[in-house]
């Protein structure tokens, strides 16, 4: 979500739109803002993009003001509607609270504050805080002091900024965990997600550390820890451009949300994997007594999506025994599939919005199969149009093609399957235990791949003048070569394809010329170490024959060493899970040789975030 707070002596409203118009790319499911003016606090906010809020305040105008806040959301928990919508009031409308994070005992402190005659209209956690804000302030008289005091109540990650109309000339934010930045003018003081929201007007910033509350006034800004000591404060100059700081200082939103991966993925799993080991998904509402009886498994995807579910496939009928199949959502209705009562359709997809895929579930339910999403945008089409949904948690997506989003996809498939043998009661081995503990620690091994990408970019610098890429993997490795091959297609607009290793010899290996380049995913040598020797002798084809190869292996894997003309290393990983870090290479890879190629990286040509049509 993207906060906004500003106190000065231009019209707060201005100044709070024209950052949330920077931060909209942090979420637009919602938007609202809240105005102190003439003794009062007049606040509006509307589902969907900020331009609906726009429109409603061109309709319905607030009162002018110097002092307001204002938020983007990105829906996580209470979904995309007006009700739930930020900022949130207190019973009497004198205090307004915008919130980024989660507050975990906000179901303990509800019921408290029901005892107390409050009355909560909305599904958030945030409404609480204005009601406990609204309290402390009435009997201490201090925005800051009232919102250390609520800090100190609150558990869970959070961050908040909030306006009181008995203290018109103050903002107050709180910081634990979600960034919080100030910026400090000549006359007025910023408070902002990012940066990005208040650049068109000051450079000097500081960044509140974790839980730091800070009190903004025209003059300037106090800062103190959640007991009210001061707190020591990072001060510095913002010296990138409005559209480089909207990126975080990234050239490019690809950039950015490849690099956020690790948070992504543990996003993704955060709350669904408990110390015992056992999983929960509580937004699966297909009982457990109908996925008890689930005979057949069909994932339909399109693009990206599609190549995580055909990973997916690995791992349910390994892990479930079920018989899955993964087909493109284009072509599934079209072959009158057999599907029946027992049929679980997954449906994967990021936006939500995708005709293939949506057309491909709605003729799933009308042959009685049961409909599970995976989808990162609640609230979308396709998650309403489905029995049951679980969020990947990468947050928006804005370049084209995806990266963050397909890392939770796969996540969220490897919960859905291993949560499939849990309530099956699959017996499992040792191998399911050890997978749940090694996917808690997949996010830093992700991150240990992103440390370790300067080679890769080099690499694909020097191929920027090559007309053609292959990509060659087995097992869980295959859609991993598709997917590399996608993403070059999409952004260096260079012929790619992806094989299977094993198919090699029965066509593809005509192909093979004088320095071709040929990505070749390596599985682990431990376990299914036999297609490890399989696909080492592939490497060796396929190099006697003059390919120069680029291979991906698990690091410390010896026998790759001397066919590899380069060689990426990944961490070790289980078998199933490796595609988590198999991939990060191949998005850097074709994320660099676009830029080489002097192609626009975030949209690239003909294509379209999300294709609405069949
Ligand atoms: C479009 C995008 C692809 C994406 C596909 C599926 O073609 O360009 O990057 O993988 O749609 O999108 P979805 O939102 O359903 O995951």
């Amino acid at each position: 979500c993207g906060i906004v707070g500003y106190v000065g002596g231009r019209s707060a409203l201005d100044v709070v739109l024209a950052g949330l118009r920077r931060l909209e790319y942090r979420g637009y499911d919602s938007a609202g803002v809240a105005v102190l003016a003439d003794g009062g606090l007049a606040a509006a906010k509307k589902v969907g993009k900020l331009a609906n809020l726009e429109k409603e305040l061109a309709d319905r105008p607030l009162p002018s003001g110097s002092t307001g806040i204002g938020h983007t959301r990105w829906a996580t928990h209470g979904g995309p509607t007006d009700a739930n919508a930020h900022p949130h009031l207190d019973n009497a409308g004198r205090v307004a609270v915008v919130h980024n994070g989660i507050i975990e005992n906000f179901a303990a402190l509800r019921a408290e504050l029901a005892e107390r005659g409050h009355a909560l209209g909305s599904e958030t956690d945030t409404e609480v805080v204005s009601h406990l804000l609204s309290e402390s302030f009435s009997s201490c008289g201090d925005l800051a002091e009232a919102m250390r005091q609520v800090c100190r109540r609150l558990e869970g990650a959070f961050t908040l900024v909030a306006v009181h109309a008995d203290d018109p000339d103050v903002v107050v934010g709180a910081r634990r965990n979600s960034p919080l930045v100030v910026g400090i003018g000549a006359g007025e003081s910023f408070l902002a997600s990012d940066v990005a929201a208040f650049i068109a007007h000051t450079r000097e910033a500081v960044e509140l550390g974790q839980d730091q509350v800070v009190e903004l006034r025209r003059e300037g800004v106090t800062v103190t820890d959640f007991e009210g000591a001061p707190a020591e404060v990072r001060a510095y100059h913002v010296d990138w451009d409005a559209s480089a700081a909207e990126k975080g200082g990234y050239d490019y939103f690809m950039l950015k949300e490849i690099a956020e991966q690790p948070k992504a993925v543990a996003d993704t799993l955060l709350g669904r994997i408990d110390a015992a080991g056992s999983l929960t998904l509580d937004e699966v509402r297909i009982p457990d007594s109908v996925l008890r009886e689930v005979d057949k498994v069909v994932i339909v995807a399109c693009g990206t999506a599609f190549h995580a579910g055909l990973i997916a496939k690995y791992a349910i009928e390994h892990w479930t025994r079920i018989p899955c199949e993964t087909e493109l959502a284009s072509e599934f209705r079209y072959r009158d599939p057999i599907l029946d009562q027992r049929t679980l359709v997954i449906a994967i997809s990021q936006s939500g919005e995708t005709m293939d895929t949506l057309m491909a579930l709605r003729h799933a339910r009308e042959q009685g199969a049961k409909v599970l999403a995976i989808c990162n945008t609640n609230g979308s089409t396709i998650p309403r149009e489905s029995d049951a949904v679980l969020y990947t948690h990468a947050g928006p997506e804005v370049a084209v093609a995806s990266t963050k989003a397909f890392l939770t996809q796969l996540v969220a498939c490897y919960l859905v399957a291993l949560y499939l043998g849990q309530v099956r009661g699959t017996k499992w081995g040792d191998e399911v235990g050890s997978v749940i503990r090694e996917l808690s620690e997949i996010a830093t091994q992700v991150e240990e791949v992103l440390e370790t990408m300067e080679p890769v970019r080099e690499l694909a610098r020097s191929l920027a003048g090559k007309n053609t890429v292959l990509f060659l993997g087995r097992h869980v490795g295959y859609p991993v070569a598709l997917e590399g091959a996608l993403k070059l297609k999409e952004l260096a607009y260079m012929h790619a394809e992806g094989f299977a290793a094993g198919e090699l010899k029965h066509g593809p290996i005509a192909l093979i010329e004088k320095d071709l380049p040929v990505v070749v995913v390596v599985p682990s040598p431990r376990g299914r170490s036999v297609l490890h020797d399989k696909i080492v002798s592939n490497i060796q084809e396929i190099r006697a024959r003059g390919a120069r190869t680029i291979v991906i292996a698990e690091r410390g894997d010896q026998a790759v060493r001397p066919y590899a003309d380069h060689l990426i290393e990944i961490p070790a990983t289980p078998v199933l899970l490796q595609p988590l870090v198999a991939t990060v290479p191949l998005q850097v890879f074709a994320c660099e040789l676009a830029t080489a190629r002097g192609n626009e990286v975030d949209q690239p040509r003909n294509l379209a975030k999300s294709v609405t049509v069949e």
